[in-house]
């Protein structure tokens, strides 16, 4: 069903699980190097303001996988940097292309793109969200424990994007998720109001706090962000100094469950927000975690983007 997918909120814990299924099975075909066409003559543009190893990379080459073909768009090269409205060139897009992915900073661009494109705009992250990594990483968590209901996930960091979308999807999955993060840090009350909403529906208990050790506590996950998130980097000094305990490592997991794992969405800064040991260590599955997003943008991209699959 085409559509865009500006955050998880709009999704159902069924839908959710739908698009699970089909990440698995196209994990299995893209492994193969099976011939797919779900997106066969699709055109989809790549607008990025922001820099971006995986998302970029995994949306382009899962895009290609499918049968379809990418227009990458740097904003610095497009006429929004001489002042042509965001309004004017979604109207382009929308002529020009079947969908877009977009990475920016304010959440309202992805809105507009959406509304004046016409066609569907997938969030590749904004200052808001970050929804199709949380997709990625619920989807890795299934794979790697087999459940993710009545696991608890402990989220050590700062309550932004990544975070918002990881309280979302953990919501709608069932998963219990308990955010340690310093005061002023803490996820949007919107949004963790959103998501307790859905959370009393699914079971799934969400809590905010401060201590890294207590949220860490019995947790099956142990994950984390970076300090500085990319537009930041002027607060970099006071933000460093404020997250200061705020890192994974082997304290955190001695009182996680005994078969605790660690995630990251990464880029990761070895030393700040997490070791260097853990991040090489045994217990990480961050790499899996990363290849991950790969599948699940071809699975995104198979719900909110081709006409093939109605679910
Ligand atoms: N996790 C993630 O979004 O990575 P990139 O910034 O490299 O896309
Ligand atoms: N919170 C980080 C996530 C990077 C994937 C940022 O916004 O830079």
């Amino acid at each position: 069903m085409a559509g865009s997918f500006l955050t998880a909120q709009g999704l159902s814990p069924e839908q959710l699980f739908e698009i699970f299924d089909r990440i698995k099975i196209l994990k299995q075909d893209m492994k193969q190097r099976r011939s797919l066409r779900v997106l066969q003559n699709k055109v989809i543009g790549i607008l990025f303001e922001k820099p971006s190893t995986r998302t970029r990379t995994s949306f382009e080459s899962a895009i290609v996988r499918l049968g379809g073909a990418t227009v990458y768009l740097p904003v610095g090269d497009l006429q929004i940097k001489r002042g042509e409205p965001i309004e004017d060139t979604a109207r382009m897009f929308g002529s020009y292309l079947d969908a877009l992915v977009a990475r920016v900073y304010e959440h309202q661009t992805v809105e507009d793109l959406a509304r004046y494109s016409g066609i569907p705009v997938i969030n590749g992250l904004s200052d808001l969200a970050h929804p199709t990594q949380a997709i990625c990483d619920i989807f890795t968590v299934l794979e790697v424990k087999g459940r993710v209901k009545d696991l608890k996930m402990a989220y050590i960091g700062d309550g932004n994007n990544v975070c918002h979308s990881l309280l979302m999807v953990c919501a709608l999955a069932g998963m219990h998720m308990t955010v340690a993060c310093p005061e002023g840090y803490c996820p949007n009350l919107e949004i963790l109001k959103k998501a307790k909403a859905i959370a009393q529906q699914t079971g799934a208990d969400l809590a905010v706090i401060e201590d890294p050790k207590e949220a860490s506590s019995g947790a099956h996950i142990l994950y984390t962000d970076v300090w500085v998130s990319m537009g930041e980097e002027k607060e970099e000094k006071t933000k460093c100094e404020i997250f200061q305990g705020y890192q994974i490592n082997e304290a955190l997991l001695e009182v996680a469950d005994k078969d605790a794992q660690v995630m990251h969405c990464l880029p990761a800064h070895r030393g700040q927000e997490i070791t260097s040991e853990i991040l090489e260590g045994p217990r990480s599955i961050v790499w899996q975690q990363a290849e991950n997003k790969m599948y699940g943008a071809a699975g995104i991209l198979d719900r909110f983007v081709s006409s093939e699959h109605l679910f």
